[in-house]
Parts: C-alpha cells; structure tokens; sequence
C-alpha cells in the first residue's frame, strides 16, 4: 500500500514547512553545474505544492533562498533570481487554477527590483485563492526577524503605545512578518543534513523535524506523504506525559 493510502486525512498537519537542500550536491554527482540541481529543483517545488494542495494542506512554506545565500557566487545568485521570476511568471496561471494563494516572507526589499514588482503582482493575483497558502522565503533569515520583531516592540515603548507587560508570546508572533500562518507541525529538511539553518526558529519551538535522505530535485509528491505518515505516528506531548496525552485523546474521541 502507497504511503498516500495509508493517511488519515482527518489529522493532517495544517502547515508543513520544507528546507530544500541538496541541488548543488544533486548537479555535482551528475558532473553538471550547480545551477543545473537548481532547475531541476523546480519540479520538486511542483511535486510539493500539488501534493500538499491535493492532501488538504493549508500552509507549505519552502525556503528558497536565505540571507547567506548572498554569498554565493554571483553568477549562482543570478541563476536563482532568473529562475525564481520565470517560475513565477510560468506558475501564476497553475496557482489560480488550484486556487493556491502566494505569499512571501523574508527582507524582500533586498531581491533586485524586478522580482519584488512580479513577486508582489502574484502575491495580489493570487490572494483570492483558499485552498492553500505557498509562502517563499526569500532572502530570508530568522534571527533577522526577530532582532527586527524586537526592535519594533522597543519602538513601541518608547512611543507609549504599549508597556512591556503587554509583551507576550502571542504578541511578539504577531510582529513576525510570518503572522497569521500558524506555526508549522512538520519540517522536512532533504539532502541527509541535520540543521535548521536560521529559519524559523520561534516557530518551529513545537515542530516535528523529519529528515529525508533525497536531495530536493529527486523530492516527489511520494516523499511527502511518506514524511506526513512518519508525523502520523509520531506523539505530540508539548510537554505533558504520554498517559496524559492519551488521557486526552481517550476523553476526546
Ligand atoms: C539548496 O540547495 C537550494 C537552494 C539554495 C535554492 C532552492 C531553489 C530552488 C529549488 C529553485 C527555485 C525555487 C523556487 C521557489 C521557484 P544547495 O544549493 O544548498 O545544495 P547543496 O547543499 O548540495 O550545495
């Protein structure tokens, strides 16, 4: 039995986040430049949005590029760029039809000009849309978030408009330029790495990591509901005793 018809749809993680890592790795094995593991990873980004649409999953946000990322060599920086705007000038058509809203978090003033304008002109496009939320970080770092979730919450102390009492854990989230999704409930990293690199780190605090061996181009809609099955069995206590964990599964159903 596929891994797909072993699911419980009724328990669905609402907001599976993915670090896509290994396209490089992924291009060198095959003796090609690292560029070409880039393009390739465009299926694989395919193959998770429509699984994870077709699942019923309402949040699938992909890191595609973080702040370090800058540092690599700029004729990889422009590869990526270039590809990021011609998959979104391809996709725009593909995102209305499955009804799949774009969005995007991350220091976007930073992304060369011409992909902040089509980048928000999709965002706007597609902000109908219900059935999913795609969110991108782009140029994206966690820390940076929250240093700047920080510095906004100073400011507004120093201008009266709250005390530091108002300060709570809901509230700093909503500074977050990831506020209203919720928090993911699954994270899958490919390429065999163990490692958050910077990205959602307030977050995530209650997410359960899975870890696929594939780089991000091999990465196919079977490989999700492969990592959504491994959630599936997994106990989620926050905290708490498993018996009581059960307690509360036994007192609800
Ligand atoms: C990590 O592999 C991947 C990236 C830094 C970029 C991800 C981009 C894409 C999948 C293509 C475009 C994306 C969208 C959303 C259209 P790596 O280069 O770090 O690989 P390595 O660890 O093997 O060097």
């Amino acid at each position: 039995m596929s891994y797909k018809e072993q699911l419980d749809l009724e328990k669905l993680p609402s907001h599976v986040a993915i670090i896509m890592d290994g396209n490089g790795r992924w291009a060198k094995f095959r003796g090609k430049p690292r560029t070409f593991g880039h393009r390739h990873g465009v299926t694989a980004v395919r193959e998770a949005a429509e699984s994870a649409a077709e699942l019923g999953i309402k949040y699938l946000t992909l890191y595609a590029f973080s702040t370090e990322n800058w540092k690599r060599p700029k004729f990889e920086v422009d590869a990526l760029m270039h590809l990021l705007l011609q998959t979104i000038n391809k996709e725009v058509k593909t995102l209305n039809k499955n009804k799949i809203r774009l969005n995007a978090i991350g220091n976007l003033d930073s992304l060369p000009p011409q992909i902040y304008k089509r980048l928000f002109q999709t965002i706007q496009e597609t902000a109908h849309n219900d059935r999913m939320t795609l969110t991108l970080a782009l140029s994206y770092s966690s820390r940076c978030e929250i240093v700047d979730a920080v510095r906004d919450i100073a400011r507004e102390i120093s201008e009266n408009k709250i005390t530091a009492d108002d300060i709570t854990g809901d509230y700093f989230n909503t500074k977050l330029p990831s506020y209203p999704l919720p928090d993911p409930e699954l994270l899958i990293r490919t390429s065999g790495e163990y490692r958050i690199s910077n990205f959602l780190l307030w977050q995530i605090a209650y997410t359960e990591l899975y870890f696929c061996q594939k780089f991000w181009p091999d990465f196919r809609k079977e490989d999700l509901y492969e990592a959504v099955y491994n959630y599936q069995r997994r106990e989620r206590r926050f905290g708490k005793t498993s018996d009581q964990v059960q307690k509360n599964i036994a007192d609800e159903g």
